[in-house]
């Protein structure tokens, strides 16, 4: 983090592991948590925290754009990359500057392990143009929430259909079992090699035991970035 004094959450995982519930979920937490008045607390998402990049979002999850008519992977990194520099810079940053502390849905760990363990693209490529499009903007906290990628495709069909979808799949839920695969290995690569800021919560538990989990994540950095404003709580 190098953006003010507030404070970047971000939840990352493959499809259906419930990231949006549990980021619903923590945000109630915290408002209770916290005391009132004192944090704001601010909820994003990529892609598509910006309007520039609900646009992008469109076209990057709509089924109708196979790779075979005209998203090469590259084409795909970049619009993740321009979808990222578009919120870093109008949406990540003020929040942080003002002292906000954000819960942001996925960010640099996806296209690592989307674009790059899954679609094959080179890691060395994507580190550099995650550190361009962030201008090294890096989370203070990342959650990943892990599940079999089966049980997450199985979910994730089950959920309310986006504008794009074809058969309840966006793009990037329709591609092989395997791209699946090989993104949760890229998660759980960068989940070995960055210990400290990545915490591996069990998705595959019931809804109720994974937010405990996340609670007691956030609970210990609470105490690490507000200790004045939970010592009387
Ligand atoms: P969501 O459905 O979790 O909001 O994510 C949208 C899709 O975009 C999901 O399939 C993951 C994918 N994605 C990437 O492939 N690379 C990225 O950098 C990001 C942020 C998302």
């Amino acid at each position: 983090m190098d953006a003010g004094k507030g404070r970047f959450i971000v939840f990352e995982g493959t499809e259906g592991v419930g990231k949006s519930t549990q980021l619903r979920r923590l945000r109630q937490w915290l408002a209770q948590r916290l005391p009132p008045g004192v944090l704001s607390i601010a909820v994003t998402r990529e892609p598509g925290g910006t309007d520039l990049g609900q646009r992008l979002r469109a076209l990057l999850l709509d089924s109708a754009l196979t790779e075979a008519e005209g998203l090469p992977h590259l084409t795909e990194l970049l619009l993740y990359a321009a979808d990222r520099a578009q919120h870093v810079h109008t949406t990540l940053k003020p929040a942080l500057t003002e002292g906000a502390l954000v819960l942001c849905d996925r960010y640099t760990g996806s296209t690592i392990a989307y674009q790059g363990y899954g679609r094959g693209l080179d890691l060395a490529l994507i580190e550099r143009l995650n550190a361009i499009a962030t201008g090294g903007l890096t989370p203070d906290l990342t959650l990943w929430l892990d599940l079999d990628v089966r049980e997450g495709l199985r979910r994730a069909r089950q959920r309310q259909p986006e504008a794009g979808e074809l058969e309840g799949k966006d793009r990037m839920e329709a591609a092989e079992l395997s791209f699946h695969q090989r993104v949760r290995q890229g998660f759980a690569a960068l989940a070995a090699a960055n210990p400290q800021q990545i915490v591996r919560i069990d998705a595959g538990l019931p809804e109720d035991r994974v937010s405990a989990q996340i609670q007691t994540a956030m609970e210990q950095h609470l105490q690490q970035w507000y200790p004045q404003h939970l010592a009387s709580s």
